[in-house]
């Protein structure tokens, strides 16, 4: 029986693609084994959100490399997928020469028998992609455009979970609100930013003059639909954004008893300026009244984010803000990162990466006493 080691790097939604990756192999005949030494294939699902994730994965195939040397092995196959096929495949052979084939992700699917290893918590791919473009990220070039997944496929896996035992579930896309919209040409980043006049003068803070374009959101029926079932006892979700924290979620999540309280709402800065150059779709300001239109609902909410420092341009007052910011929402989960250029991103053609390294980590450093560590290990769209 042949056996498959899978390296996974990055975030959640790379760990739950590994899962259903492994049920992949096991439908095929291969056996796991826990150590890349002894494996016939190995899979690298690579990040690529900084740098330093796309840096491990070579460091890896160098470790495999001295490892077949002075053993004498016999190379296993190597194939490469997850984020860092935003690199067209002659890219890809020249930076990683050692890959033996390379597999896109989607070539798995989203209905693929998952082999998940915590049984408490089950991990249910709810959409993959994403539409909205940050400046900074590749995301959007690496898991390419948002889509969903059907909502019946969805419900079903539910249920077999159940079935398993599972009884916390956690719903994964990089933008859940916008869950079950991309076909319906509705652009609630476009509206959200049109309503509120962000690329304007005026910027009203109340959100409620951002109109809905339907009666019920589809990733709200969702959430009724699962919490319906029978033995579901919780249900978290990530990530969401701020642009389309519609009303109607947070009367669901207020009025439904299994839904988190934990809502991770990535801020990325504290600055309007910064945020307009990250092109986020929102304010300072917009953001501090979603956040106190929810605690006004859910007074036991719990708000992680996540921050970048250092992006291009970031002055020490822009970081002020973001200070600022943290101390009023009261984050009990913040996941800080340090700037990193991404190739054919917005921000790395525009924008020369300026903050000196040294004052990236200092801003770092400030950010991340203030916000708890003890809960990273919690955060789940970061590597
Ligand atoms: N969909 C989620 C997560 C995206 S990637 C969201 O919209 O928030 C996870 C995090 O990595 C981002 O929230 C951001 O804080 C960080 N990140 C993304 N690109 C980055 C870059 N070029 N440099 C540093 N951090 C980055
Ligand atoms: Fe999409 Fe999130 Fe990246 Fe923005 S930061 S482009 S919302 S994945
Ligand atoms: Fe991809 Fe997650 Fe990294 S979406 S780029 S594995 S942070």
């Amino acid at each position: 029986m042949p056996s498959v080691f899978i390296k996974t790097f990055g975030c959640q939604a790379n760990k739950s693609d590994s899962e259903r990756i492994l049920g992949d192999y096991l439908a095929r005949g291969y056996k796991e084994t826990q150590k890349w030494q002894d494996a016939d294939e190995i899979v690298l699902n690579t990040c690529s959100v900084r740098q330093s994730a796309e840096d491990r994965v070579r460091g890896f195939l160098v470790n495999l490399n001295k490892f077949i040397e002075c053993h004498g092995k016999n190379k296993p196959k190597v194939i490469l997928t997850g984020c860092m096929l935003h690199f067209n495949e002659i890219e890809i052979r020249k930076l990683l020469p050692d890959i033996d084939e390379i597999l896109p992700i989607a070539e798995v699917g989203f209905n693929q028998k998952a082999i998940r290893k915590d049984k408490v918590s089950a991990w249910v791919p709810i959409s993959t992609g994403c539409n909205s473009f940050c400046t900074y990220c590749i995301v959007p070039f690496s898991r390419g455009r948002e889509r969903s997944r059907p909502m019946e496929d969805i419900v079903k896996e539910v249920n077999s979970l159940v079935k398993d035992g599972y009884k916390n579930i956690n719903l994964l896309g990089q933008n859940v609100n916008s869950y079950g919209l991309e076909k319906s040409g509705i652009n609630l980043r476009k509206l959200y930013m049109d309503k509120n006049n962000f690329s304007g003068k005026s910027i009203p803070t109340n959100q409620s003059q951002y109109q809905k374009p339907i009666s019920i959101p589809p990733f709200v029926l969702l959430l009724q639909k699962i919490s319906q079932i029978q033995g579901i006892e919780k249900i978290t979700f990530f990530t969401s954004n701020p642009w389309d924290f519609w009303d109607e979620l947070i009367e669901e999540i207020a009025t439904n008893s299994k839904i988190d309280r934990f809502i991770h709402l990535p801020v990325q800065s504290g600055s309007n300026r910064i945020l307009k150059l990250m092109n986020r779709g929102y304010t300072r300001e917009t953001y501090l009244s979603l956040v106190k239109r929810i605690k006004a609902k859910v007074p036991d909410v719990i708000f992680g984010t996540d921050i970048i420092v250092g992006f291009p341009g970031e002055t020490d007052k822009d970081f002020e803000d973001t200070l600022d910011l943290v101390k009023q929402v009261d984050f009990k989960v913040a996941f800080v990162a340090r700037y990193s250029p991404r190739p054919g991103t917005a921000s790395q053609r525009l924008y020369p990466d300026d903050v000196p390294a040294k004052i990236k980590k200092q801003r770092w450093e400030i950010l991340d006493q203030i916000t708890n560590k003890d809960n990273l290990k919690n955060r789940p769209l970061i590597p």
